[in-house]
């Protein structure tokens, strides 16, 4: 550790200034000038991509201490903590400033933060917290801009164990040149290396700067890819488009974040939510639930907790499908760790239409011996190497394809 901080404090900066001397500019930033040199070390977390809930999208900044240890409650009630879902998010709108010696405070809504992260842990759940490298979040308030150690220290004595820490407002003091988010998300991780305390470290900068190619080496365990997510199809279906391509970068530990889930949020169909979680699940995405788990349908509950579905998102191997589109058709192939192959047909057509896996487009070892229909949770049957099926209008067939 001695080494590493001695390291961290001087070699830096004379990299730097080879650097400058170099005439190279590739690591040079406006506003604060941060080398990005030394990989931060890996935190070992997220081995599986992470599962929770997170309030923004349900509630944007209209959250507080009590709803917060009421959804709590409700994700051990409702199955949600048992079936994966052990991350509970507070997002933008939590903190207002700092005291006289500059560590952030919650605000009025939430008085006792260290408290509140104790509630949640009592509940067998993990708690999670929002920042921005910027003087200010999102929504306005304050960011951990000149205070990352402070805030990182502060976090760990909280018992805080996932921070989603959002650019916003920081290319007003970084600028928004390719290798400022890079030193600015390095701040963070190299902060959380010292603060001690094994945190899930979720970097959100809307996929601007190729976060995909370096957020793992400052000690990112997922990172958005895109803009944000609403609760409408053509958000959605966009969204993970964009996701599509970044295939290759996920892995254990390090995953594409296409944003939260907006299942059971009221403005799609429940079609719609199935192919949400089918593709989500696909793409070995974060699966951070975003509705009112208090008050969800039955409905929603059995999509946000379909086991066999989430299964394959969890998948040990970790690989993210990428899709092959023939017309309003799409099909996305995820080898799994045991052999076996989850495909998903997603229909993004207005009518419905039919729909052919070929079992050797699965690259299985040998002919299909099982194969489940993961949304109807019954076997379905390979006939002559070819299944078929009526896929409705944004709906999604999700199998479950093994050759033992
Ligand atoms: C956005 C971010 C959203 C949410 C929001 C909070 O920048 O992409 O996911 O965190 O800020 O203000």
């Amino acid at each position: 550790m001695t080494v590493r901080m001695h390291n961290r404090l001087v070699l830096p900066w004379l990299g730097f200034l080879a650097l400058l001397v170099a005439g190279c500019s590739e690591y040079t930033v406006r506003g604060p000038q941060i080398p990005f040199l030394t990989p931060v070390a890996s935190n070992g977390l997220a081995k599986t991509p992470p599962m929770g809930w997170n309030s923004w999208q349900k509630f944007g900044t209209g959250i507080d201490d009590p709803t917060i240890r009421s959804i709590a409650d409700a994700m051990v009630t409702t199955g949600m903590r048992d079936a994966g879902y052990v991350y509970v998010d507070v997002e933008d709108g939590w903190t207002n400033g700092r005291d006289g010696d500059g560590n952030i405070e919650g605000n009025a809504k939430f008085p006792d933060m260290k408290g509140l992260a104790d509630y949640v842990h009592s509940k067998g759940l993990k708690f999670g917290i929002y920042s921005s490298p910027g003087p200010y979040t999102c929504a306005g308030y304050m960011g951990s801009y000149g205070h990352e150690l402070q805030d990182a220290k502060t976090f760990a004595a909280w018992g805080v164990d996932y921070l989603k820490y959002d650019w916003c407002s920081a290319g007003s003091v970084y600028g928004n040149d390719d290798s400022a988010y890079r030193a600015a998300y390095e701040r963070m991780g190299d902060a959380l290396v010292m603060a001690g305390r094994p945190v899930v470290y979720s970097l959100c900068e809307y996929g601007r700067d190729s976060p995909q190619v370096w957020a793992s080496l400052v000690g990112g365990n997922l990172w958005r890819t895109t803009g944000d997510i609403n609760d409408a199809w053509a958000s959605m279906t966009g969204i993970i488009e964009l996701q599509a391509p970044l295939a290759k970068y996920a892995g254990p530990g390090r995953w594409n974040d296409p944003d939260a889930l907006e299942i059971g949020n009221g403005n799609m169909t429940d079609d719609e939510y199935r192919t949400q979680m089918s593709l989500w699940a696909l793409t070995a995405a974060p699966l951070l639930a975003g509705n009112d788990i208090r008050t969800m349908s039955a409905a929603t509950s059995s999509i946000l907790m379909n086991q066999e579905v989430i299964a394959v998102d969890q998948d040990p191997l970790g690989r993210q499908a990428a899709p092959v589109t023939n017309g309003y058709l799409q099909t996305w192939i995820k080898p799994l760790a045991d052999g076996s192959v989850a495909v998903g047909v997603v229909n993004l057509g207005k009518t419905a239409a039919p729909a052919s896996i070929d079992a050797r487009d699965l690259h299985l070892d040998g002919p299909v011996k099982t194969a489940r229909d993961l949304w109807a949770h019954a076997g379905v049957v390979f006939t002559g190497g070819r299944y078929s099926a009526t896929v409705p209008s944004h709906a999604t067939i999700l199998l479950r394809v093994s050759s033992t």
